[in-house]
């Protein structure tokens, strides 16, 4: 996930997508680039010009299975995805795909139909939308725990947090307790590597995140080492 993964928000740069392109092709290991969010750019137009915006992987290795999903950029219960590859590999991906499903969702196909009808005006009105997100969530987060550290994604549709203590799966039940269902950054290892990494998404209205924060911050205080998630998720 090069373009602002998910969860860190990073947007890889080309001479580290080239990188990654040379050691799959010394182990002959097909390379499959998920472009969930290239959309969900975030940055100015100022900031994309003066920081360049890299070069997408198949354009740098003709190989790459590229794809996508409009649940992302649009909207999550729209379940329409795509993929772009050599003609062959499509060709067998078509069929193994009629062989356990005929077609995905009319409506769903509608839909993406007509937001792509749309041109970028969606897209822009979605990418305004989450820059008010997630300036107001990076805003509560230094108001409220200023201890933690955020990343200050570029875009997508989550912000990265380094705690000030290895305690997320902690947090996560405690934050469970007060109405706020996370994912723990440990959720994103094979290993406990990551207890000290939280991933706050923004994708709800301002107001519900800055409420979040402040629950969140009471979590963090009230967390109690080895605590487990609440029977039932409170209202
Ligand atoms: C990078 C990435 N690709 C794809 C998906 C899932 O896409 P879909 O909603 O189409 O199943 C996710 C879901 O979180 C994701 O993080």
């Amino acid at each position: 996930v090069p373009d602002f993964n998910n969860p860190t928000g990073a947007l890889i740069a080309t001479d580290q997508r080239s990188a990654v392109l040379q050691a799959a092709r010394r182990s002959g290991t097909r390379v499959v680039v998920d472009e969930s969010f290239i959309d969900l750019d975030l940055r100015t137009e100022a900031e994309q010009a003066a920081a360049g915006t890299p070069n997408p992987m198949a354009a740098l290795d003709s190989h790459v299975l590229s794809l996508g999903s409009v649940s992302k950029p649009i909207w999550g219960g729209v379940r329409v995805g795509w993929v772009r590859a050599d003609e062959d590999l499509i060709n067998q991906l078509a069929v193994v795909r009629a062989r356990s499903d005929m077609s995905g969702s009319v409506l769903d196909q509608l839909l993406t139909l007509h937001a792509l009808g749309e041109g970028g005006a969606l897209l822009a009105r979605r990418r305004d939308q989450l820059r008010l997100q997630r300036d107001a969530l990076l805003a509560a987060l230094a108001e409220q725990l200023p201890q933690w550290q955020p990343g200050n994604p570029a875009g997508g549709l989550s912000t990265w947090v380094r705690l000030d203590a290895a305690a997320c799966t902690e947090l996560t039940h405690a934050a469970q307790r007060h109405g706020v269902l996370i994912t723990p950054g440990s959720r994103f290892a094979n290993s406990s590597s990551l207890e000290r990494y939280l991933r706050l998404p923004y994708t709800l209205p301002a107001e519900v995140l800055v409420e979040a924060v402040g629950r969140l911050a009471r979590a963090w205080q009230q967390r109690a080492p080895g605590s487990r998630p609440a029977a039932s998720i409170p209202t």
